[in-house]
């Protein structure tokens, strides 16, 4: 247990190549926690099948412990182990994984332990795009939970310094992969019942889940009701996201004192007083303003402003997971 011992106030962080993926694989064999490298996200990845392992990540996290996590594998072979896919999940899973896609589908017995799924008879199941990811889940070969490397509630981390801004001491390791290429969580499916329903748009544009299934998604509710959703999505809390200072939507003016959180070079009336001023894509590319979303949100949280104004965004492709996030930002706390 030594080697897990928080004695010492900062957690180690350790460059992704072989020596750090084989330290974050017997890290985590033994029950500890790593804030792991994803395309989307960093994710504070333990053991999905130790509940101790699983109780100390609810706990590292403050999180909610009826919220289930997502099982990460390296491979749809390993993912068969831990859920059953029926025609259309396995579909899915054969065109975009690896990738930013997580299908809930009913849970193999005893695979992920009942702590991790919050109770559930189904599972939350993805192979990430990350090379690093897949490496670590592979070395394990054992299904891994990991919720964003943040505390519950807060900004997810994009980079191995927003991690240790909030888990700092209280995790045993951190793998640097450098910044996340996707910038948004994975896009959530349930694939548990009869259609296909989108439970959180993601990384993955709800085009291209549609495309594939050659019809329009089940929309999930919106508002008022998604919250009274909650034992399908329990995750999906209204307030979320979200910085310290509070964030206003569609701003096409600045108020004094407020921040503004751009897209695509526009200046909103009275820029020129804002305490500070990003702008996700100066050349409107959501691609790009999805990758840049929580870092900016972050720096303008620390800027001193009294709030964060953000300027109309598209929502189409990822624009309908940016809309989403910084809605949940907004939210009433
Ligand atoms: O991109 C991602 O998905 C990142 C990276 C680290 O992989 N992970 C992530 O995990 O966003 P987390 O825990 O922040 O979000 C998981 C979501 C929650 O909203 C949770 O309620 C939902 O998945 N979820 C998990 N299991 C579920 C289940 N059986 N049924 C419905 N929703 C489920
Ligand atoms: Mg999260």
């Amino acid at each position: 247990m030594s080697a897990l011992a928080k004695d010492e106030r900062n957690t180690l962080c350790l460059p992704a190549d072989a020596a750090g993926i084989a330290e974050a694989a017997r890290v985590l064999a033994a029950g500890g926690l790593v804030a792991l490298p994803t395309e989307t996200v960093y994710g504070l990845a333990c053991d999905a099948s130790n509940p101790r392992a699983v109780a100390r990540l609810y706990a590292a996290k403050g999180r909610p412990s009826f919220n289930p996590l997502i099982a990460h594998v390296p491979d749809f072979e390993a993912a068969k182990r831990v859920g059953h896919f029926n025609g259309t999940a396995a579909r899915l899973a054969e065109r975009f994984w690896p990738g930013p896609m997580t299908l809930v589908v009913p849970a193999v017995e005893g695979a992920v332990c009942d702590l991790a799924r919050a109770g559930l008879p189904s599972v939350a199941i993805r192979v990430p795009g990350h090379d690093v990811a897949r490496a670590v889940l592979a070395a394990v070969g054992r299904p891994v939970a990991a919720p964003s490397a943040n505390r519950s509630g807060h900004v997810s981390p994009t980079t191995p310094a927003h991690v240790l801004a909030d888990l700092d001491g209280i995790i045993d390791l951190v793998l640097d992969a450098g910044p996340c290429m996707v910038g948004v969580e994975s896009t959530i499916l349930d694939c548990t019942g009869e259609e296909v329903r989108l439970l959180r748009p993601g990384g993955l544009p709800r085009a291209a889940v549609e495309a594939l299934l050659g019809h329009p998604l089940m929309r999930r509710p919106a508002g008022r009701q998604a919250r009274e959703e909650a034992p399908l999505a329990p995750g999906m809390l209204a307030s979320h996201y979200a910085p310290a200072v509070p964030v206003r939507l569609n701003a096409v003016s600045v108020a004094p004192g407020e921040a503004v959180l751009g897209f695509g070079g526009v200046r909103p009336a009275g820029s020129e007083h804002a305490v500070a001023w990003l702008d996700l894509s100066p050349s409107g590319d959501l691609i790009e303003a999805a990758a840049n979303l929580f870092a900016h949100l972050r720096r303008l949280d620390e800027s001193g402003a009294r709030a964060i104004a953000v300027v109309p965004i598209p929502t189409e492709g990822l624009g309908e997971a940016i809309a989403d996030r910084l809605a949940r930002a907004a939210a009433p706390r």
